[in-house]
């Protein structure tokens, strides 16, 4: 298993160093095989890469127990994501056509329904709520498209299988349900969907994988689609030649096979995930359960939150773009970066004995986050929104 190496992120522009905990990136780095994989690749830079990443998608279908032409690569998921709107809303210009979203969700869904020229529709949901039933009951006869996050970004939440049945043997068939399942490998509750198996049932279904999170690509921009046959020669038709790059298709083959990478990956995100559960209990700070690799906590205002976190040289996610103002997002880190977010947690809230992690949170004395506390360090109002009070604003 490998090392758990401590990775701090330099900015580009300034010599600051800080622990980044902003985008749900692999804190231990690129599986060192891709790192070797890609200085084996630099001499033939001079070639065009191999124009459908054959070799890739080979290995990928063998994982996947597909064949080549279910397979699709994209420069990143994000890129899928746009074929799969265009290939589904494009052509409707007498009706747009409508696609669907369970909001919060990642943002760029929008963008790329309203890039495709379709009507976009969002549901907006309560934290941690199924959206299943709330999406079903927006469909008409001129939707074509459902993108759904599983893990949901920014709430970590999952789809159960059993729901995700019943969900697409209610949708009608010009539907098409993309589950974009960019952070599946985090994934260990026994009842999320297995959506290969529902895939294997011939729906009209999209999977959408990424090598950003638990494979720590990034910076390479390199994901995959996963489909019926037909459905991937559509979207095949979208694609410019050479999408992805040379030295992304050796670093993912490198990376898929780097099973040691993965494991030390999801070990340390395991690990931190059960810290962090404890430690914000133990604050008494409210977050949602996660099967990725992040958590999605309630602050009050999210943004003097970040900035002070920031002012201790740690970055996370405000939530405003999410319209979600009173929360932020914040990934999970090394053992040794999480400390250090807790230790800032603690300061931000005014707490100054350690939080005794192991015991309940009934039996701890810790003080609750107060106004002038926050408001001290970073010149700003706070406001400690309820929790019913947050859900009303999302689901109105
Ligand atoms: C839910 C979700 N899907 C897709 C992506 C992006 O994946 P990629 O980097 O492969 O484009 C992200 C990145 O944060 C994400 O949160």
């Amino acid at each position: 298993m490998a090392e758990l190496t401590p990775t701090t992120h330099t900015t580009h522009t300034t010599e600051t160093s800080f622990i980044d905990l902003s985008a749900n990136e692999n804190p231990l780095g690129p599986s060192p095989k891709a790192l070797r994989a890609i200085e084996q690749s630099l001499s033939g830079l001079h070639r065009y890469p191999e124009k459908d990443g054959d070799p890739l998608r080979d290995a990928l279908a063998l994982q996947h127990g597909l064949n080549r032409e279910q397979l699709l690569l994209g420069n990143g998921a994000t890129e899928l994501l746009e074929f799969a709107a265009r290939a589904c809303l494009s052509h409707h210009a007498d009706e747009p056509a409508e696609a669907l979203i369970a909001t919060p969700c990642f943002i760029p869904y929008q963008k790329v329904i309203q890039r495709a020229g379709g009507t976009l529709v969002s549901i907006p949901c309560s934290l941690g709520e199924d959206p299943l039933d709330a999406l079903l009951a927006a469909v008409t006869g001129r939707t074509r498209l459902i993108i759904l996050g599983t893990p949901n970004n920014p709430t970590g939440s999952t789809i159960k299988q059993t729901s995700l049945e019943r969900f697409v043997a209610a949708l009608p068939k010009q539907v098409l349900l993309v589950l974009d399942e960019a952070y599946i490998e985090y994934i260990d509750h026994p009842e999320c969907a297995d959506s290969l198996r529902l895939l294997a049932q011939g729906h009209n279904l999209l999977l959408l994988r990424s090598l950003s999170k638990a494979y720590g690509l990034a910076g390479l921009r390199i994901g995959y689609a996963l489909g019926t046959t037909a459905l991937i020669d559509q979207l095949n038709g979208q694609r410019q030649h050479y999408n992805t790059n040379t030295l992304a298709q050796a670093a993912a083959l490198a990376a898929i096979a780097d099973q040691d990478h993965l494991s030390a990956t999801l070990a340390n995100n395991r690990l931190g995930r059960d810290y962090l559960d404890r430690a914000f209990r133990a604050l008494g700070l409210n977050f949602l359960p996660t099967q990725a690799n992040f958590f999605l906590l309630e602050v009050g205002d999210g943004d003097a939150w970040v900035q002070g976190l920031a002012q201790q040289g740690i970055r996370v996610k405000p939530m405003d773009r999410y319209l979600l103002p009173h929360h932020i997002r914040i990934s999970i880190g090394l053992p040794h970066q999480n400390q250090a977010l807790v230790a800032a947690l603690q300061q931000l809230l005014h707490i100054r004995a350690e939080p005794q992690l192991n015991q309940p949170c009934s039996r701890l004395r810790i003080q609750q986050p107060s106004q002038q506390s926050i408001q001290q360090p970073i010149q700003q109002p706070i406001q400690q929104p309820s929790q019913k009070k947050t859900q009303q604003r999302l689901s109105a």
